[in-house]
């Protein structure tokens, strides 16, 4: 089992260590590689995405990924900035279906900034769709406005579109997922859209009713976006599984994840439909703490977790390696972004190494 290891900025590097630790504590026959990506990898070569990462990515059952992005970069053109390496990642290889739980630990009720009451119990699935909508529709650009109020003013646009095809692929993937999680029948989907008033979101709710005619066990609910917005902060318990659009996913899926108190707690998986995949932490490359060792390695972790379960067909290891997380937590240890009082703080490297000691208690 090939796995590719793309570290990439800010607190990237070292939550990736602490990773790569407890899978090699694990003696599972992997032989991991690692490449440089984003802002690193523009330093060292000129592109965020060199042509030797992306080869190397290609060629593995799975990519282990940290974070890429740092402000250093941010008055870069867009086609060099570090982000294009995880967009350019997801579109070569098709990772289409990208996976966000948002679990709250029961350890971190009070972590979350709503009530405990309303998040104790928190186990919802986003599921976002990864290579359509606005992110990726054609044309884009800047011109001179051809027409309109405002005709001859400069002007910037991208487009939203998606296909029946990209539509009914991930409303699949979250109808399975539902199953899954009840045990093979039933569950729910909300799927998210804006049919009100974009016909590319009244297109999605069509297209996913049609797909939900192979899933009668399978509840499904349709919800605006604004609205789930909101029942997300009032009531996120009452969801189960969410699909959405790729511009909605990223928004709601941030949301979702703040309500488990802490972002550095939730891995997530981007899949293609061969089962290969990429795995990342759900929180972003944090360039202010980066490089003080006080960065949460959970959420790679866990991400190393998904990933042998989804990609490389190792749900044992998953589950050792997501019982030695809850033992850590039991235990009282944590880093400084879900410290409180009656916990023990630790570092980066010293949550890595106790979930490596859990492993085999
Ligand atoms: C995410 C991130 C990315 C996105 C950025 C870094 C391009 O916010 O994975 O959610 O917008 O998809
Ligand atoms: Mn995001």
């Amino acid at each position: 089992m090939k796995v590719a290891i793309l570290p990439g900025d800010g607190i990237g590097p070292e939550i990736i260590d602490e990773a790569v630790k407890v899978l090699k504590a694990l003696n599972l026959p992997l032989e991991m590689a690692t490449a440089p990506v984003g802002g690193a990898a523009y330093a060292a070569s000129g592109h965020p995405l060199p042509d030797a990462t992306l080869a190397l990515a290609r060629e593995a059952d799975a990519v282990l990924f940290g974070a890429v992005g740092d402000w250093k970069y941010d008055t870069l053109p867009r086609h060099l900035r570090p982000e294009q390496a995880i967009l350019g990642l997801r579109k070569h290889l098709g990772l289409f279906a990208n996976l966000r739980p948002a679990i709250c630990y029961p350890q971190l009720t009070h972590a979350s900034s709503l009530k405990p009451e309303l998040v104790a119990g928190l186990d919802i699935l986003i599921v976002r769709e990864l290579t359509g909508d606005i992110y990726f529709g054609q044309p884009r650009g800047r011109r001179t406005a051809p027409d309109g109020a405002f005709a001859g003013a400069e002007e910037a646009f991208d487009t939203m579109r998606y296909s029946r095809p990209e539509i009914e692929r991930i409303a699949r993937v979250a109808f399975e997922a539902a199953r899954r999680r009840h045990g093979g029948r039933g569950g729910k989907v909300t799927s998210v859209d804006k049919a009100n008033v974009l016909e590319t979101f009244q297109f999605w709710k069509d297209v996913v009713t049609e797909v939900h005619r192979d899933y009668p066990d399978v509840e499904l609910e349709h919800m605006y976006v604004d609205n789930a917005a909101m029942q997300l902060v009032k009531a996120p318990k009452k969801f189960d599984v969410i699909v959405t659009g790729n511009m909605f996913g990223d928004i709601l899926s941030d949301e979702a994840a703040m309500l488990t108190g802490s972002i550095g707690m939730l891995p997530s998986a981007s899949l293609n439909e061969r089962g290969q995949g990429l795995y990342e932490p759900s929180h972003g490359s944090a360039p202010d703490i980066a490089g003080q060792g006080i960065a949460n390695p959970l959420a790679t972790i866990l991400s190393a977790a998904m990933m042998l379960r989804y990609s490389l067909q190792r749900p044992d290891a998953a589950a050792r390696i997501e019982a030695a997380v809850q033992r850590v937590l039991a235990d009282g240890l944590r880093t400084p972004d879900i410290h409180s009082d009656g916990t023990r703080r630790v570092g980066t490297a010293e949550m890595g190494d106790a979930v490596v000691r859990a492993l085999s208690a």
